[in-house]
């Protein structure tokens, strides 16, 4: 597996054991009002970073490019900002974490696009079979 997929993969289950560990704190404590940032750490966090991941393992040509590591490091570093404080300004009603979710909210949107024109650069050559792709 490409080294990106492997990043990917390994920081999205952190995040769905965060995401499970904030569900299960709602659902002990009957207080249901962080569920936003439960839903985004599962949802960014989890479910996105491994599809992040899961695509790069089918493009390895692609994951060795070394936009494949800035679209890691930035998504990355825009989750691990946007998503503890999304849950501690819904859980404790703070408004003052609202700017750093802000923050953290542009910076997934750019990783975002970097992932988009990781999609469509013409990378991936199909082999005559067109199951795997073709060394460059
Ligand atoms: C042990 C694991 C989990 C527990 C205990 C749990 C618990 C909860 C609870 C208590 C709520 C609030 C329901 C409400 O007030 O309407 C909720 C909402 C939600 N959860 Fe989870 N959850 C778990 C795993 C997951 C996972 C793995 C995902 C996604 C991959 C997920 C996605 C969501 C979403 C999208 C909502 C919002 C639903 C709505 O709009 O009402 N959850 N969860």
């Amino acid at each position: 597996m490409p080294k990106v997929s492997e990043l990917f993969f390994k920081t999205a289950i952190v995040f769905l054991i965060l995401g499970i560990l904030a569900g299960l704190q709602m659902a002990i404590s009957g207080d249901h009002g962080a569920f936003p940032a439960h839903a985004h750490i599962n949802l960014l966090g989890w479910v996105t970073s491994a599809i992040f991941g899961g695509y790069y393992a089918l493009n390895p040509v692609k994951a060795a490019r070394r936009i494949a590591m800035i679209h890691y490091g930035l998504y990355t570093l825009g989750i691990v900002i946007m998503l503890p404080a999304l849950y501690l300004m819904l859980q404790g009603g703070r408004t003052e974490f609202e700017p750093i979710v802000a923050g953290g909210s542009l910076i997934v949107a750019a990783a975002v696009l970097v992932f988009a024109v990781v999609v469509f650069s013409a990378q991936t050559v199909r082999s005559a079979s067109g199951l795997s792709p073709a060394p460059r």
